[in-house]
């Protein structure tokens, strides 16, 4: 069920996260500003998942937009010219274009001349997808640096008369720099898995061959109670798993960085864990669901926020449409 992501550290060298770097667009759309477009208020958004407003692009803007940014952030951070980079991952589910990939466009406008171009479809896990591959790349020594980014522009396949998901999500980019580091620190162990049986519950209908007809758009739907019941079974076990591998104890997590979907979701992961609210990043307030884009935005926020340090033990856990899941544990360096 779950591809296994422990290496053995004596014979392979680590891979950490060099820099960080995160986009988002000015235009900031309120619970109140969403009462005037659906049936909905301030209080049962707030209460049922946690979101006070998110970020929505404007009509020029797009992922290649964020990620650009996010990505120059990131490689500044590392302190790293982006001719050093061998990869670009952008895990995204609303590129600019199928062809060229988003990560094509990044490349040219960074100018990462020497680097390999991929973009990831797997929704909210695509971040954790994305840094499974970096981390296997670092380690194996087939590549020096990664840069793996998180993007989505949702506010362009949302069912503006749908509440049930409209609410939910917002845009934004976050971006990570991946390089070497000493065996047994930087990335620790991780877990990807899948399973298509669950396909039906979370759907961009109408984005591919598929034709929907019954469905007068291209737009997210969702069974939104089977999806929060699967996202925390999902996450709880990944988690559990992660931290096994690397025969460590839900304790011994400093942060927890899980995407962020619903407060309800989140919390009922760190109860499962017993961790206590300082242990976990929250954002979810300011910029609701950014799918592949809520991790390495969290996690830049903690590390500007002064909320992780060198050795701490960094959880990072998320699903996504698919189904699709994922986490990763860091001994960050
Ligand atoms: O990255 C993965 C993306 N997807 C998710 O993470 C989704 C996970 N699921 C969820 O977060 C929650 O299931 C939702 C937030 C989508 C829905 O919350 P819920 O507590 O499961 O609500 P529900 O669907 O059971 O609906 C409860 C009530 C219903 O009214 P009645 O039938 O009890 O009268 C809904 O019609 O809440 C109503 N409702 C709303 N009311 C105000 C549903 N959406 C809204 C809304 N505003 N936006």
């Amino acid at each position: 069920m779950f591809a296994k992501g422990t290496v053995a550290m004596s014979e392979r060298r680590g891979a950490k996260i060099a820099g960080v770097g995160k986009a988002l667009p000015e235009k900031r759309l309120t619970n109140f500003d969403l009462e005037k477009i659906v049936n909905t208020n301030d209080e049962w958004i707030t209460q049922r998942v946690g979101i006070k407003e998110r970020r929505i692009a404007a009509e020029d803007e797009y992922s290649s937009t964020f990620s650009i940014k996010a990505a120059q952030d990131a490689l500044k951070a590392a302190n790293l010219p982006a001719s050093e980079i061998d990869l670009i991952l952008v895990a995204t589910s609303t590129p600019d274009t199928i062809f060229p990939n988003t990560a094509c466009i990044v490349q040219r406008a960074i100018g990462a001349t020497k680097a390999g171009v991929l973009d990831i479809y797997c929704a909210c896990s695509g971040f954790i997808y994305g840094s499974s591959i970096a981390w296997s790349m670092i380690a194996s020594g087939a590549m020096n640096h990664v840069l793996v980014i998180g993007v989505e522009i949702n506010s362009r396949i949302l069912n503006w008369k749908d509440r049930g998901s409209c609410i939910l999500f917002g845009d934004g980019a976050g971006a990570a720099v991946f390089s070497p580091c000493a065996a047994g620190d930087g990335l620790l162990t991780f877990k990807i898995g899948g399973d298509g049986n669950y396909g039906d519950l979370l759907k961009l209908v109408n984005s591919g061959c598929v034709k929907h007809p019954e469905y007068d758009g291209t737009y997210i739907t969702m069974q939104g109670n089977e999806v929060f019941k699967q996202a925390v079974r999902t996450m709880n076990e990944c988690a559990l798993q992660v931290l096994e591998d690397a025969g460590l104890a839900p304790s011994d997590v400093s942060l927890l960085i899980p995407h962020q979907a619903n407060i309800r979701i989140i919390d009922a992961v760190a109860k499962r864990l017993e961790l206590p609210p300082e242990k976990v990043f929250v954002n979810i307030e300011k910029y609701g669901n950014t799918t592949a884009g809520t991790i390495p935005i969290a996690l830049c926020e903690a590390l500007e926020e002064n909320r992780i340090k060198k050795g701490d033990i960094i959880l990072m856990d998320a699903f996504g449409a698919g189904l699709t899941w994922g986490a990763l544990l860091m001994r960050w360096a």
